[in-house]
């Protein structure tokens, strides 16, 4: 937990940035049952509450007044049935201290509170839901219809929390370096497993171990994949075989719940093939470029099209694309090879706030998110600022039902040479992802060490202990 200043200091900006005034309605996430009420999935606190309220407890609900500044937590103490089955636990009271909190309340007043706000026509606001439990919490509470909950959330609260959140103080990034050296050992690892024989299953049990010796866990389902074509593949039974590539998509969340996102390619056999180089160099290059131009003010939307040049140029070096670079790529050809954007930003979500909506997050008004080719999937496309934290993700796959379909569809015409590249239709995926710091100048890479990311680099790190 930061100090509780931090936490004062953040609800007192909330407050004076929703203008309107009315209430502020920040929900701790509940518990969530797998199979049976008592077994629940790992609890995952709200990135917004842990934001303003910084406390790991379930089921708590904070309230701030944008009025008068006021903050209340709402939760219950623990009965002597909860002490018996998870121990002695702080009170309520002694929680919202630790966060400078000086009011609390029981749960079971946070009815009448906004049943009377309503009724004096106060403005509740509150977040997009990504929970069912929460959106017919807020449906009781605010005597909303659930499906009616979507359409009163507040955009000025949205555009508040990001306005805060987006920009990273020191302190999170001391934790964001933390879980960028987690995520460093947990892609060594896998480098050092890598081998013909293993199963995928054992590199991601071996990774997502690391992550929880170190930290609270992985921050989303890890990829340990030899499809890496296959964007999110989260299936794990490959048995690993010399010639191939495995794609390794994998973070770590510290304890306080900040977020990293690494993603190498490394050969099984522990030697990239000639074929294997030429297309993963043309990655690392696009990732270099974005690494050259992502500074404050910079577009990430200028630097996802300027990766996609690098990746077109050296596609047509290799014959798999043709005609003008520029034009292809405002064409949206290279789609078809990136089917994703260049990156996302990062904090106490690996997308950050994307269930506020990438529309307040990645873009604003002077950005507009694209439908076109391309463009359509990038998270971000708005100016960076310093603080901002960036993941920077170029990559390059071979996805045989999406090239039929381009091919039948006659998409990317006349800038694809599809009978040369089908030739890599067994070929998978590569990308190259690694998390970086916009700082007042330029950038610089989080953690202090970088996981090897060359051709050169990663056969070096596979022949250790071989
Ligand atoms: N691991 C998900 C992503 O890279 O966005
Ligand atoms: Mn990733
Ligand atoms: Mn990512």
């Amino acid at each position: 937990m930061f100090p509780k200043e931090t936490y004062v200091r953040r609800r007192q900006q909330l407050a004076e940035r929703v203008s309107r005034g009315g209430l502020i309605l920040l929900p701790a996430n509940g518990e969530a049952p797998a199979n049976y009420p008592n077994n629940a999935y790992h609890f995952r606190q709200d990135s917004t509450f842990l934001y303003f309220f910084g406390l790991q407890q379930p089921g708590y609900v904070g309230l701030i007044d944008a009025d008068t500044g006021e903050t209340t937590l709402y939760g219950d103490d623990v009965t002597m049935d909860d002490i018996i089955w998870m121990g002695p636990q702080p009170t309520v009271r002694e929680q919202a201290a630790q966060v400078g909190v000086a009011r609390t309340a029981p749960l079971a007043d946070l009815q009448e509170t906004l049943t009377l706000a309503v009724r004096r026509g106060r403005p509740v606001h509150f977040l997009p839901p990504y929970r069912a439990e929460r959106t017919l919490g807020i449906s009781r509470w605010l005597g909303l219809r659930p499906e009616a909950v979507a359409d009163h959330i507040s955009i000025e609260l949205a555009m508040a929390v990001v306005s805060l959140r987006e920009a990273k103080d020191p302190d999170e990034i001391a934790e964001l370096e933390r879980a960028a050296a987690i995520g460093y050992e947990m892609h060594t690892t896998a480098m050092r497993m890598c081998r013909p024989g293993i199963v995928e299953r054992e590199i991601a049990g071996a990774i997502e171990g690391v992550a929880l010796a170190r930290g609270a866990g992985v921050s989303f389902a890890s990829i340990v994949s030899q499809h890496g074509e296959t964007l999110h593949n989260h299936n794990h039974d490959g048995v690993l075989e010399a010639g191939r590539l495995l794609l390794v998509d994998a973070g770590a969340e510290t304890t306080m719940h900040y977020c990293s996102d690494y993603t190498r390619t490394m050969p099984v056999s522990g030697r990239f093939t000639e074929r294997q180089k030429d297309v993963y160099n043309i990655v690392l290059a696009a990732n270099d470029r974005a690494f050259e131009l992502s500074r404050p003010d910079a577009f990430y939307k200028d630097i996802h099209l300027e990766a996609a040049r690098v990746l077109t140029r050296g596609l047509k070096d290799l014959g798999l694309m043709q005609g003008d670079v520029d034009d292809a790529v405002a064409a949206g050809a290279y789609a078809l090879f990136m089917p994703h954007g260049i990156g996302h930003s990062m904090g106490l979500d690996v997308h950050d706030m994307e269930d506020i909506g990438e529309r307040y997050v990645g873009y604003d008004l002077e950005t507009q998110r694209s439908t076109e080719l391309g463009l359509s999937s990038l998270r971000i496309g708005r100016r960076l600022r310093p603080g901002f934290v960036m993941t920077v993700e170029p990559g390059l796959y071979f996805i045989p039902a999406y090239m039929a379909k381009w091919k039948r569809e006659g998409l990317g015409t006349p800038f694809i040479n599809f009978a040369k590249a089908e030739e890599y239709l067994d070929f998978g995926g590569i990308r190259i992802e690694d998390n970086i710091l916009i700082t007042p100048v330029g950038n610089r890479m989080l953690g202090e060490r970088r996981a090897p990311a060359t051709v050169a680099g990663i056969e070096e790190w596979m022949a250790r202990d071989r």
